[in-house]
């Protein structure tokens, strides 16, 4: 897999604080962001160089030429994940603004005092404040499916004893952002069909990484952002099946989500332009497309392939390691490139500062699923996450430096 690394302009650059150059800095922090190749810049350029005017609106040929790129980069994401069709996938920000569309537009209008939402503890904040501030107009409760401490795992008897007749909503991480755990996504999909509950699924760390087919685990929405499978920062998308996209109402209102509008009121465009208010950002659209494809060529189950030996290697060095330890399963196939550690005596704050002095990047903290941390009973962690533009060389190189950590620590052994 490393012939990618020279579809990306990021690894030929030069860091101009530190005059290191970019390809000797080791990126293990793809969970938080992706680098992005050539093909999805090159991508942006053109259209904003040969194809801009505002997309959706213009009865000139150049507006058309913007609205079809627009429009072919939603058939692109649909495609993309098993979409029916096109018209289910709105353009949102990201993960997080997709999640908050159904928390705004279904959440507040339908839940009562009574109902419940259930979510798992691995949650990102993204998959949790939301549903609090729906829980705090509505009267409605959130409730948290724990999972086993050391696997990770959600049991068949925590979902059936979280989700029942009160739930409404079930809304859980398809990959923790943590634990790198993949959660059976299917069997909580049908025990929230079982009651009634519509069933959200966040894939912003899965849709990088493998396969999704949002009809397989019958999700009625799935989130998803660009920026974490290479597109650009500030585009994401949200899957809703098009029977509930029409009955909800927007999110945002103003600009080309209406179909009239008179002093007193408005009335709807279809499907999904009634949630995309505004001039949209035609070339992120047109740059997460580029970036879907670019991955696509790849392939999504060589990635899986690539992202599984390279955690089974980090796995199989660190647990050698002294006084490592790692948080969530030690079976690193099962991980989804992501590595998360702690070291006694050394904050992760610290691992993560001495580990970039070695110019090595990987994040440390509570990686923003706190309720997580509080669970597990550990405040921060450090974080390696791997993609397919990383080397086993890397893994070497950074299993080296982690072993030294506790000695650049003061500590004797
Ligand atoms: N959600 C991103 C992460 O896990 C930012 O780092």
């Amino acid at each position: 897999m490393n012939k990618y690394r020279k579809d990306f302009p990021f690894f030929k650059a030069i860091d101009e604080k530190s005059s290191v150059e970019n390809k000797d800095l080791i990126y293990f922090d793809t969970a938080a962001t992706a680098q992005r190749p050539f093909i999805v810049l090159n991508a942006m350029t053109h259209f904003y160089a040969t194809e801009n005017a505002n997309p959706l609106r213009g009865l000139y040929s150049l507006s058309e030429r913007a609205t079809m790129a627009y429009e072919n980069a939603r058939d692109t994401v649909a495609k993309f994940i098993n979409a029916k069709e096109a018209a289910e996938i709105v353009f949102t920000r990201n993960a997080s603004e997709s999640l908050n569309l159904v928390a705004y537009s279904w959440g507040l209008n339908r839940l009562h005092e009574g109902d419940e939402i259930c979510v798992s503890i691995m949650e990102h904040h993204s998959n949790i404040v939301p549903w609090q501030m729906v829980c705090q107009k509505t009267g409605a409760k959130l409730v948290f499916m724990e999972c086993d401490k050391e696997t990770g795992i959600i049991s068949d008897e925590e979902i059936a004893a979280k989700i029942n007749s009160n739930t409404k909503i079930v809304s859980v991480v398809h990959v923790s952002n943590v634990l790198g755990v993949t959660n059976p996504v299917k069997k909580i999909g049908e025990a929230a069909h079982a009651v009634g509950a519509i069933f959200i699924v966040d894939g912003a760390q899965s849709a990088p990484h493998m396969k999704v087919d949002v009809q397989d685990f019958n999700a009625d929405f799935f989130a998803m952002s660009g920026h974490k499978l290479c597109g650009p920062m500030g585009i994401g998308a949200l899957y809703g099946k098009r029977a509930l996209l029409e009955e909800m109402d927007p999110f945002l209102r103003g600009g080309e989500m209406i179909e009239y509008v008179t002093r007193e009121k408005a009335t709807w465009a279809e499907v999904p332009h009634k949630f995309e208010a505004g001039t949209v950002s035609a070339g992120d659209a047109v740059g997460m497309a580029a970036a879907i494809r670019y991955i696509q060529s790849i392939g999504l189950e060589n990635i899986e392939a690539h992202d599984r030996e390279l955690a089974e290697r980090m796995m199989a060095g660190i647990t050698q390691i002294p006084h490592i330890n790692i948080i969530g399963p030690k079976d690193a196939s099962k991980r989804c490139g992501i590595i998360t550690f702690t070291l006694d005596g050394v904050h992760p704050h610290d691992i993560a500062s001495l580990l970039s002095e070695e110019h090595i990047a990987i994040r440390a903290g509570h990686h923003c699923a706190q309720p997580l941390g509080q669970y597990l009973n550990q405040t921060a962690t450090a974080r390696a996450s791997l993609y397919f533009y990383n080397t086993e060389e890397e893994v070497d190189c950074f299993l080296e430096k982690v072993a030294k950590l506790r000695e650049w620590s003061g500590f004797k052994d």
